[in-house]
Formats: C-alpha cells, structure tokens, sequence
C-alpha cells in the first residue's frame, strides 16, 4: 500500500489509541501458561500480537473475542506445533516465546519474515542453551529442544527487555533461582505483571531482578493501556504543527518507558499528564499535547535510551524542528531493529532536506530546517512508515509512504487516526 501525506493544519481531538504492543505480548503469553483461564480487555490486535496469539494456539491456547473483551484459556498439555511456528515481523513474539518453550519438553522451530530473520537471536539462544535448552540457530529459523531448566545468573550484554523477559520466562518453571542483571533499565512490564500475579519475583537492586524458581500463577483480569509508542507519533506532531491541542486517553504511562515525556520537556513542548488507574501493576493516565514555539535541542543518551528506544524515529523528525544541535548517542542497538533505523532515519530525513550526521550508535541534527516531501520506502518497518508520515505532516510538497501497510504491525488505525485529528471525516 502507498499513502500520500500533505502538510497538515491544527491537529485537535481527543484519541483513545491501540493498545500497548509489550503488554499484549506479554498478556497473551501469561494467560496461556497461566492455571486458569484469564481476561484480557482490548488487547492490541496489531499483526505482532496477532503471531503471537497464532503461535499460542498451535500449542494449545484457546481463546474466544467478544467485542473488546478476550477471554483466554490457559494450555493445559502444551502440544508440539505441527508446523514452524511464524513470528511474522515481531522481535517479542520470538525473543518472550522461546522462553516460554525453553522448558516446555518437545520441539519447536519458530521462523519469522526477512526483516525478523536478519535480527540477531544469539542474545536469547546462549543464556537459554545455558540453563540447559538446546537451541540451534543463532539467527532465525530457530529450533527450539525443551528440557528441565537450572536458574542461572545472567548478566544481558545489552539492556533489553526482550532479553530479560525470555530469560524470566524460561526461569519460571527452572529448578533454581533466576537472576539477570542489566546494563541499563529497559522495560519492566513482565515483572510487574509477574509481581501482580504473585510470582516472587524482587528488584534486588536497581538493575537486578532474582526470580524465585517452580513459579505458578493463576489467570488474570488486565484492561491493556494504550500505547505510549503510539501516542509518540501524535505527541511530536502535536507540538510541531501550530494551533495543535490533542488529548490521548488511558496511555501506559510505565516510567520504563516515559523517556519521551522528558524530552518532550527538555524539547521545550508542552505536554501534561494526568494519572490515571493502575492495570495489574502499570501506570496509567492522560496525556495532553500543545503545539509550541521555539523548541530546543536535546540530547538522548545513556539510561534515557531503553526508556525511549521504539520513539527515537520520531524524536529524530523533532530534531529536524528544534533550534540547534541534537545529539542520540549510546543508541546502537537501533541498528538490529525492524531496520536499522540509524540509517533508514538519516537517509530519509536527508533527502527531505535535514542536516544530520550518523555515528555508529546514533546521530547528530541540527535544526531548524524546512522539510520538503519526498519518497520513503517502509518496507518491513512501521515506525518509520509512521515516523516519516509526521515528517510529511511539517514538509511542503507531498510524502510518499511506499509499503505504509507496515503500519498494520503495531498501530493499525494510524492513517484514520491521522485523518480524524484533522477533522477530516472518517
Ligand atoms: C520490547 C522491547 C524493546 C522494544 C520492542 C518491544 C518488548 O526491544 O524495542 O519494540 O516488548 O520487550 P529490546 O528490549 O530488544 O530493546
């Protein structure tokens, strides 16, 4: 699918957006390994969580829609897929998933599209292989041995959630204690929602988690927030298109993943939030963005970058619009995303007129410059079909977004979305 984006006039609404994608992963897998049967209201049904729910359910997962509320019955015999087990596009359906499986005794091959079969799975496949799973592939196709697991001591090579929780996941039925150790705080949500759940799980130290082994839970009851990553897209193009004045409701407000909120702030952009209820142990609340003058540069590097990571494609297009020089730097794992989005967003922001520079794990921008509308392929990546849709919002001319069905991924509603904050009829 192509889709022509024009420069846009005052956004102004108010949003409910998709769910949170990490959450329904998450959601998803816990119930099926759960004692009973769980609840999950308005999960994600972008393509990602869709494989992992299809991945699920050839294992046995059985789960039933009616309208927003799923109920999912929990596998009681895990069954051995018949087939390779497809992660499509998704990095979290085949990280969590074969923790999962790691304990689990029978065998599984799990594959994934060209973009998810160049990512690097060694990350998972040695600490797995070290509490004893067999795992043969260090990129996909993987196939999956299970066996009964030792706890180890890990420490990720890089902060990422994805690491942690395959780690967790396979360390809730091993015979020892499982402990990881990360470079920086990433995401957090298996570990509260394990926490809510009563799994004895503990945060030892700021970056240390110990989990306690044979844990078992029962099924849950969990609203899923919506997405902060999604609401990023709006918040940025909030702040930059004049007369803007956006509400986003009931947004995941995790301060793991709210990095986007501090330098919105450092950026100079109004945005104000308003908390909201808890969801089995995550954060939520409102999120009100107003478009603003003069904003100023910022830096993202160090902690900040996990906190952030799938928002940095769009914080790259307010770079382009800030008054001075940006600086992401310590963002190498950027370059094993979707794409290597370091690249994709230098390039695409170049060729509409930007100034910025790579590095090896970031990149350098210096703004303000005016951005005139060109041609950017998403193929395989929907952050940056969405992040350079925004950068069509601000540029003259008109943007097109060759392969924009990778939207589908996280944010399915995004170009209607797009369309209704413009007042433009759905
Ligand atoms: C995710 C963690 C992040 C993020 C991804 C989802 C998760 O990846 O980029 O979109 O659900 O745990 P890493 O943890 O590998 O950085």
């Amino acid at each position: 699918m192509r889709v022509e984006v024009q420069a846009a006039g005052p956004l102004r609404g108010e949003l409910r957006l998709p769910s949170d994608k990490s959450l329904t992963h998450r959601a998803f897998m816990l119930a099926a390994a759960a004692r009973s049967s769980s609840e999950v209201l308005h999960p994600l049904t972008g393509a990602d969580c869709l494989s992992t729910l299809q991945c699920l359910n050839a294992m046995g997962l059985r789960h039933r829609a009616d309208g927003p509320v799923w109920t999912l019955l929990p596998v009681n015999e895990w069954m051995a897929p018949q087939r390779p087990l497809d992660c499509g596009n998704s990095g979290t359906t085949m990280r969590l998933l074969s923790g999962l499986l790691a304990s689990r005794p029978m065998e599984a091959t799990l594959v994934g599209d060209a973009s998810l079969s160049r990512r690097p799975m060694k990350r998972i496949a040695e600490p797995l292989r070290l509490m004893g799973a067999t795992v043969e592939g260090d990129t996909a196709p993987l196939r999956i041995s299970g066996r009964d697991l030792v706890g180890i001591e890990y420490t990720l090579p890089v902060a990422s959630a994805q690491i942690k929780s395959c780690v967790l996941l396979a360390g809730l039925r091993a015979s020892t204690p499982t402990t990881v150790h990360e470079p920086h705080p990433s995401r957090d949500h298996t570990e509260r929602m394990l926490t809510a759940l009563g799994v004895q799980i503990q945060r030892v130290s700021p970056l240390t988690s110990k989990l306690e082994p044979f844990q078992v839970f029962e099924g849950f009851r969990m609203k899923i927030p919506a997405d902060i990553s999604s609401a990023a897209f709006w918040m940025v193009a909030g702040a930059l298109i004049p007369g803007s004045e956006i509400r986003l409701t009931e947004v995941g407000t995790n301060p793991t993943r709210t990095g986007i909120l501090e330098v919105l702030q450092q950026a100079g952009a109004q945005v104000e939030h308003e908390p909201g209820p808890e969801e089995l142990g995550e954060p939520t609340g409102d999120l009100i963005v107003r478009s603003s003058k003069d904003l100023r540069p910022f830096t993202i590097s160090g902690d900040l970058v996990p906190r952030l990571i799938d928002e940095i494609p769009v914080l790259a297009v307010l770079a382009t619009q800030c008054h001075g020089e940006t600086v992401i730097r310590d963002a190498g794992e950027l370059r094993v995303k979707e794409s290597d989005r370091i690249q994709v967003v230098a390039d695409g922001l170049r060729n509409m007129g930007a100034q910025v520079e790579t590095t090896g794990d970031g990149m350098v921008i210096s703004g303000p410059t005016p951005l005139t509308g060109t041609a950017i392929d998403a193929e395989g990546d929907h952050r940056i079909a969405m992040a350079f849709s925004i950068a069509g919002m601000i540029a003259t001319g008109s943007t097109t977004i060759e392969h924009a069905d990778s939207v589908l991924t996280s944010y399915p509603t995004f170009f209607e979305d797009m369309k209704s904050l413009q007042g433009v009829p759905r």
